[in-house]
């Protein structure tokens, strides 16, 4: 039948998944299936209208494409889709929830508070030590997020991210290197290490700097990197996810892991982390975005 790949959308990824969406579909078109562009703005109910699509390639990022929105409409069409389920698009959008689930199963996350206005500054400044990251809980590619040393600092990355979610996550720093495991039919592939002269791996590191270096082999000894990947689809499993995503972990001084996120719906761009992983385990990007649809016929 024929695919339909949803991007754009309105997210403040829009631009990210715009770059996605027209890699998956040139990607899928030269592999011979059928698909065609939606770019997806404004009432998502209006895209299952009287569809002209079997089947849905969600290349969306953030907000509505993600978050699990997009995907309750399209079960109740009963219109397959690929990635992640309701409940674990919805969850892996919101990384405070997420890092509740970590840490009641006993998974390494960084210790974090939730900053709901910013009277809470200085109990949260007492709370953890500093540095600190500040994120707005339900954003994508970093956007929103600020290191912070102090006190003062910190009330004003709240109010920054604050313009992104009214939702706001701080957590310890750790220094790094950090790490991304990709996930495809549920499992691990090889992971990645990444390095920039960046504060940190920010929205600029991700799409725009030359100098972002990505390690494959990244750089652990073999037990450290099956340590990571198993901890990587623990993580993947215990949020509720399927068939494909990655996840974001870094790795303190000590040498221990510690878990950041699970993004259900990552970059499919061609600099991004995902395609590079498959590209190390011999998967090119065409058989790559063919094993996801596959994974909708589930
Ligand atoms: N949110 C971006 C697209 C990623 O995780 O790759
Ligand atoms: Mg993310």
């Amino acid at each position: 039948g024929r695919v339909a790949v949803f991007m754009g959308g309105d997210s403040a990824e829009r631009a990210v998944s715009l770059k996605s969406g027209e890699a998956v579909l040139r990607a899928l078109q030269s592999a011979g299936v059928d698909a065609f562009a939606v770019d997806v703005r404004g009432c998502l109910l209006e895209t299952v209208k009287a569809p002209d699509f079997d089947r849905v390639f969600i290349a969306l990022h953030g907000r509505g494409g993600e978050d699990g929105t997009l995907q309750a409409i399209l079960s109740q069409a009963g219109i397959p889709y690929t990635g992640s389920e309701v409940m674990a698009s919805a969850l892996a959008m919101d990384k405070l929830r997420t890092k509740y689930v970590f840490a009641g199963c006993g998974l390494p996350t960084p210790g974090f508070r939730v900053m709901a206005s910013i009277d809470d500054a200085d109990t949260v400044a007492q709370a953890l030590t500093f540095p600190l990251s500040v994120k707005p809980s339900r954003e994508g590619s970093s956007i929103g997020i600020r290191k912070v040393r102090d006190r003062d600092e910190l009330a004003a990355a709240y109010l920054a991210a604050c313009e992104h979610d009214s939702l706001v996550l701080v957590e310890e720093w750790i220094e790094g290197p950090e790490f991304t495991v990709s996930v495809l039919q549920g499992r691990a592939l090889p992971a990645i290490g990444l390095s920039t002269d960046h504060e940190f791996y920010d929205y600029d590191a991700k799409y725009l700097a030359g100098d972002t270096q990505y390690r494959i082999p990244c750089g652990l000894s073999p037990e450290s990197e099956l340590a990571l990947q198993h901890l990587a689809v623990e993580a993947f499993q215990v949020v509720g996810c399927r068939t494909w995503g990655r996840v974001d972990i870094m790795q303190d001084r000590e040498g221990e892991f510690w878990l950041l996120e699970v993004n259900t719906s990552p970059g499919m761009t061609d600099h991004s982390l995902v395609p590079m992983a498959a590209r190390a385990a011999g998967i090119s990007f065409e058989e790559l975005v063919v094993k996801i649809l596959q994974d909708t016929l589930e």
